[in-house]
């Protein structure tokens, strides 16, 4: 970290002794004030519910700038890797800090498909879920099992290890995902095609059946690498700030990871796309287009908790970059598909118009995020909606992977612990059951 000359002056209004914070530079981005000491010199902890002013950690890995809508991973903007990359490239980006030359991509492929299947026993784990399990529940036991089979890479203090295990997580999570839809099916599981693209791969995983040959659609596989490349990672989120205070205890990574997909499940987080979804549905089964006033009424009630899914950003005060992209491909496969006038397709886009529009949402810098487009041309590609949030975190799983990793590198790295405000009893004494 750089340490700036400017140092930030905490002073109290009762006289205490005030104090010099020092004061460290990004390459870009706020400044941050180094608070470490504060408790040590006065006996005072920061109150910052939501982290909304606190960086928990330095990284290298992404960068948004919520006012201007920029995404960078690694230092390029997510356009570029969007419209010139593929997802295993981008993955070796976030792993490893740079592009791969065609010599670093051949290498990292052949790693990555060296280890897409996954033990045989998972699937009698599997079976032990209800046929209609949400698949994030399947996802969570599956993603945290993983630790049980492959126990020559859960050291997290060994980098040989760390590295295994990143390339495993990234190799059988498509596996994973399509298992968990299979079961859901009552269908046979497909085992991955190694000489198939990493998305390809998965849609083989998903769509395929052991009768007949499938036929891959290169439209739909490259809308399935971009949702990859979109969600690959975000900076400090829910999830990944789950995943490294989980890791910070020093579990191990697959025990980390399932508790990052565990995090993104919530509707506020990964669960946004489904939710978006189930959304349109209801507005559907209310009347359609005609109905979307009313239903924008509820969402400004200020008594009502009916949000509108798919809109808003804790970071994003302008357009989510990823969201222009998502909404471009939106338009491709719709168009591949020949489903432009899909009614859901339809209404969604009369939402976007009015919600752009509006005051309320206008005011408050309100606009679609990734998951109000991703939610649609997951459902054009065939996926069920409780699978999505799934794919999220099959795609997050880089992400989530390149920062653990980052934790673990860090010499300033210690167990996650915050403090609180405590404002309950103070110290009394238990009374005798008939004395209460
Ligand atoms: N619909 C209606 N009103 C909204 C929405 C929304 N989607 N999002 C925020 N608001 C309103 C709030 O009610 C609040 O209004 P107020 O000032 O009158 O009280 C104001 O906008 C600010 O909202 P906050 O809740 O303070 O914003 P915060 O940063 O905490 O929340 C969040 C961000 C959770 C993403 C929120 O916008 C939301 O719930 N959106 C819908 C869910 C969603 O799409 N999540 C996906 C996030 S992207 C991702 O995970 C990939």
């Amino acid at each position: 970290m750089t340490p700036s000359d400017v140092k930030a002056t905490l002073s109290f209004s009762d006289g205490s002794p005030s104090m010099d914070l020092p004061l460290y530079k990004g390459s870009i981005g706020p400044d941050v004030i180094d608070i470490r000491k504060l408790y040590g010199q006065t006996g005072k902890f920061t109150y910052d519910p939501g982290f909304l002013s606190t960086a928990s950690c330095n990284s290298t890995i992404t960068y948004i700038d919520g006012d201007k809508g920029e995404l960078l991973y690694r230092g390029y903007p997510i356009e570029q890797l969007a419209k010139n990359c593929d997802f295993l490239e981008t993955c070796h980006l976030l792993l490893y800090g740079d592009l791969p030359d065609e010599a670093q991509k051949k290498d990292f492929t052949a790693r990555v498909s060296n280890h897409t299947m996954v033990n045989e026993q998972m699937q009698f784990f599997l079976r032990g879920f209800r046929r209609d399990a949400h698949p994030m529940a399947i996802m969570t036991g599956l993603v945290g099992a993983l630790s049980a089979f492959y126990h020559d890479s859960t050291d997290i203090n060994n980098p040989v290890h760390r590295d295994i295990a990143a390339i495993r997580l990234i190799a059988k999570m498509p596996t994973l995902v399509a298992m968990a839809y299979k079961y859901t099916q009552g269908q046979p599981y497909m085992y991955p095609k190694n000489k198939l693209s990493y998305s390809a791969n998965f849609m083989q995983m998903m769509f395929a059946n052991p009768c007949e040959d499938y036929e891959q659609n290169d439209v739909l596989v490259r809308a399935m690498d971009r949702i990859f490349i979109l969600h690959a990672d975000h900076e400090q989120n829910a999830s990944t700030s789950t995943v490294r205070l989980c890791g910070s205890s020093g579990t191990n990574p697959f025990a980390a990871i399932a508790a990052g997909v565990a995090c993104l499940w919530g509707p506020s987080h990964g669960g946004a796309n489904e939710a978006c979804l189930n959304m349109l549905g209801d507005i559907q089964k209310m009347g359609g287009v005609e109905k979307i006033g009313e239903f924008i009424k509820q969402v400004k009630d200020k008594n009502s908790t009916v949000k509108l899914m798919g809109f808003g950003h804790r970071v994003y005060k302008n357009y989510d970059p990823r969201a222009t992209l998502m909404r471009e491909t939106c338009h491709e496969v719709l168009g591949a598909l020949g489903l432009q006038n899909d009614p859901l397709f339809k209404l969604a886009m009369a939402l976007e118009k009015i919600a752009l529009e509006d005051d309320y949402f206008v005011s408050r810098k309100l606009y679609p995020n990734v998951d109000f487009y991703s939610g649609i041309v997951q459902r054009a590609i065939g996926i069920p909606v409780p699978l999505f949030t799934a794919i999220f975190a099959l795609a997050r799983t880089v992400g989530w992977v390149a920062q653990l990793n980052e934790m673990i590198g860090d010499p300033e790295y210690k167990i996650g612990r915050p403090r609180q405000l405590y404002v309950g009893a103070v110290a009394r004494d238990v009374k005798p059951i008939g004395d209460r």
